[in-house]
């Protein structure tokens, strides 16, 4: 028997009393959240090759699970809208920042220029200021779940943490293939939140930095323990995005198995099934789930995970409000969601061949990349990758465009850090020193304490500076990250 933490229901039936939503936003923007078990967050799709719309960074009162929360929004809401294009398709974005910080926008996972007014994590805009994004998704870009978050170095936690992130989906061959065309489809944007009694996000002060900051309100698309459907006897297609700064989520659908077709943005060679799938913060998963056994309700859980902490700092995400949660749940179960058997369709049968993919040939250069923390005389107490912290004008890592690299991730530290880099996907090659099996590509990859994994990429098509980092955003921020330029 699992045992089921109550704690978030009992919050809100007090919390939620007479909330309602005021409109301070403007209504082409704003819609309040339906009250149907599921949510969608309003959708963007490309037409005629053109993706185009504006998007407004700015806070607002939302209704988070029957409570109401002051969150960081795009466009009013949590998850952000949806966006959707296909390769080939043009994308223009309109973003007005209305925080009252400064914040920029970054594309996780799509194969686009790192510069200019493209997936450039070094522009700044500032409050009041506005920017238009513009870039084409090319046409050999990889069908699959993308995301879009702010990047802004040391804001990157705390604007994530307020609800700043929406997916970015690529429609293309993947879909096309029969089984996965014909199942019903649902994304889940798995987010964490810490409120006091009056839905105010916590000061960065009340949080556990060095562990990485987690709430212990989370939310399915901005809802508390949401219901999906899967018909009988059909398939039903999950995409999944870990969209929380630190929080690991280890999920499991009782009595079901996933079947993974894409790890990150990218499809496998043959769907494999997996019991439980454990997803770092920046990872996505697309599944399918088979709607084979005794019709009823089943719950999404998600399992505890121990990713290390610092001896005396870590082991709490924060206190206090509606955040608070005892050290023993920490330890349980939490049901994310629920799944109910609908009407039985024509039985669906799981696809063989997904898209073929191929492993990378041998590299050209080989580096070593040690992550760990320390003290380090610039910042004080920092996350380091060989020994450093971040600095904005310092480059870390020279690569020559078309070039084939092999990375050896060192995690020497007490943490778990999972690894990312922009721009270019990449394989896993081995995991101490044990060959990987499953060819893959993804973005981010887990390299849990103590261990080594090393990851082959090829440089392709795009020059210029961008950035690899740890996905825990505060250790991201507090200096794990380091500038990579890809040269001519
Ligand atoms: Cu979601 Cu630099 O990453
Ligand atoms: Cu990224
Ligand atoms: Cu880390």
């Amino acid at each position: 028997m699992v045992k089921i933490n109550r704690r978030q229901f009992i919050i809100f039936s007090t919390a939620g009393a007479g909330a309602a939503l005021v409109g301070k936003t403007r209504t082409s923007y704003s819609q309040p959240l339906p009250e149907s078990p599921v949510s969608f967050a309003s959708l963007h799709q490309s037409s005629n090759g053109l993706l185009e719309l504006d998007l407004e960074a700015k806070e607002n009162l939302v209704n988070l699970g029957g409570g109401q929360a002051y969150l960081l929004t795009y466009n009013g809401q949590v998850p952000a809208p949806r966006l959707e294009a296909k390769p080939g398709d043009q994308v223009r974005i309109h973003f007005t920042n209305n925080l009252d910080q400064p914040t920029n926008l970054h594309y996780h996972g799509l194969h686009i220029p790192p510069t200019g007014n493209a997936d450039n994590v070094f522009l700044r805009i500032n409050p009041g200021e506005k920017f238009t994004y513009e870039f084409e998704i090319a046409q050999d870009q990889s069908a699959g779940t993308f995301w879009y978050h702010p990047h802004l170095h040391g804001l990157v936690a705390e604007q994530l943490f307020g609800g700043l992130a929406g997916l970015f989906i690529v429609r293309g061959e993947l879909d096309e293939i029969p089984g996965i065309k014909a199942a019903p489809e649902e994304f889940l944007v798995l987010q964490d939140f810490s409120l006091d009694e009056g839905g105010r996000r916590f000061s960065s002060m009340h949080m556990s930095l060095m562990m990485g900051r987690e709430g212990d309100l989370i939310a399915v698309n901005g809802k508390i323990n949401p219901s999906f459907s899967i018909p009988t006897q059909g398939l039903l297609r999950l995409r999944i995005l870990n969209a929380s700064p630190s929080r690991f989520y280890r999920l499991s659908l009782e009595d079901h198995s996933f079947y993974q077709i894409a790890t990150d943005g990218n499809s496998l060679n043959q769907p494999i099934e997996v019991k439980e799938l454990l997803l770092t913060p920046g990872q996505r998963a697309d599944v399918l789930v088979k709607g084979n056994q005794e019709p009823g309700e089943y719950r999404l859980l998600n399992l505890p995970y121990d990713r290390g902490s610092m001896g005396m700092m870590g082991g709490r995400g924060m206190m206090g409000g509606r955040g608070m949660m005892g050290r023993n749940e920490r330890d349980v179960p939490i049901v994310l969601a629920r799944l109910n058997y609908e009407s039985t369709v024509k039985s669906l049968s799981l696809p063989t061949q997904l898209t073929a993919l191929s492993k990378l040939p041998e590299p050209q250069t080989v580096r070593r990349l040690e992550l760990n923390h320390g003290m380090s005389p610039a910042v004080g107490m920092a996350f380091l990758i060989n020994g450093q912290p971040y600095l904005g004008d310092r480059l870390d890592t020279s690569v020559k465009l078309n070039s084939i690299e092999d990375w050896e991730i060192v995690n020497t530290g007490v943490m778990d850090h999972p690894f990312h880099i922009h721009v270019n996907s990449f394989q896993v090659i081995s995991r101490n020193g044990i060959p990987e099996s499953l060819l893959a590509w993804r973005d981010t990859v887990l390299v849990p304490r103590g261990e080594t994994v090393r990851i082959r990429i090829r440089f392709e098509d795009f020059v210029g500076k961008t950035v690899y980092h740890c996905h825990i955003l505060d250790h991201e921020d507090l200096g794990m990250m380091g500038n990579l330029m890809i040269n001519a």
